[in-house]
């Protein structure tokens, strides 16, 4: 097709502008009107100069209706131009804010709107399931989607299932959508995390997804022994492992996630089997190179059972 033009319908026929004979159809000439073809790419569209260019940012996050850039030193001053470029560029972008980064305990981001309307608050859908959240007040990962598709996947009928780390509760609402668990206990130290999982349990319609507020590591030794247990604080998940297998039933699986220089990471799955094996447990430890974080970083999703 000629995308510089539009189609247009002539009696029982449709005029469709082509850049050569297709074959198989009548062929044409006509006068078409022309079509503005915009770009989906924010870059092409955005005002800075030149030397600039090769920095605007190739790839940024977008959770529901809001995107959230990173935006270069060099290029803080553009920073309301690539917005702007952003919301034109893609329809679904309602407001684009730029991140610096999570931050603290509770893993958020301090967010300044660069262009668009109204607030960070927005909601998610991956996999039929509307995931109400923050960014600004509370850790959510739109890129996990796969992932967390993937647990549900292995959740079996019944299983009682903790997130340790449960931010919102993605994982818990997702899985709770898609399995047959009996229970998901979805433990988070930010109370804003309880409040909107608590929402997503309610607009899911979900009844056997438990949001609840506190240390993990303390409150997981008030639920029931688990099947399964997610671990998805990839900076420090490792200190918690002991908890975990300590109330992980035999035979189920710790789901943790880490983020390590590449070079390290055989050493340190060695060292945490060795580590384990002196507490009293015994596991085997299945992994994959999820995505990469930096140049010499990756974030790994390691599958633990127990035995
Ligand atoms: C990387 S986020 C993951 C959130 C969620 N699992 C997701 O994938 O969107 C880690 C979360 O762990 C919480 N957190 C940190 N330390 C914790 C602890 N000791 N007990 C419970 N939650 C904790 C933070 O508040 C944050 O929401």
């Amino acid at each position: 097709m000629d995308l510089r033009f539009r189609i247009r319908a002539d009696g029982p026929c449709l005029l469709i502008p082509v850049t050569s004979d297709p074959g198989g159809l009548e062929l044409v000439e006509a006068d078409l009107d022309g079509q503005e073809r915009r770009s989906s790419d924010y870059r092409d569209a955005v005002a800075v100069p030149e030397e600039l260019r090769p920095l605007l940012p190739s790839s940024f996050d977008v959770i529901g209706d809001v995107a959230l850039i990173k935006i270069p030193d060099e290029l803080a001053p553009y920073g309301r131009q690539m917005g702007e470029a952003l919301v034109s560029a893609n329809g679904s972008i309602r407001a684009v804010f730029s991140d610096s980064g999570v931050k603290g305990d509770f893993r958020i981001r301090d967010l300044e709107r660069l262009a668009g309307s109204g607030g960070s608050e927005t909601v998610h859908k991956e996999f039929g399931v509307r995931l109400f959240t923050d960014p600004a007040k509370v850790y959510f990962n739109p890129r996990l989607s796969s992932e967390r598709a993937r647990i549900a996947s292995l959740v079996k009928d019944g299983e009682i299932v903790i997130d340790m780390f449960g931010g919102v509760a993605p994982f818990g609402t997702v899985i709770c959508r898609l399995a047959h668990p009996e229970a998901v206990y979805s433990i988070d130290l930010n109370p804003e995390a309880e409040r909107f999982a608590k929402m997503n349990a309610e607009k899911n319609h979900v009844d056997r997804l438990h949001p609840m507020t506190g240390d993990s590591s303390v409150l997981i030794y008030g639920l029931p022994m688990a099947d399964r247990i997610i671990m998805n604080l990839p900076q420090i998940a490792e200190r918690f492992l002991p908890h975990a297998l300590a109330r992980l039933k035999s035979g189920g699986t710790v789901h943790m996630y880490k983020i390590i220089e590449r070079a390290e990471f055989d050493g340190f799955v060695d060292r945490m089997i060795v580590g384990m094996k002196a507490l009293g447990h015994g596991i085997a430890v299945k992994w994959s190179e999820l995505k990469t974080y930096s140049p010499t970083m990756s974030v790994y999703s390691l599958d633990i059972v127990k035995f």
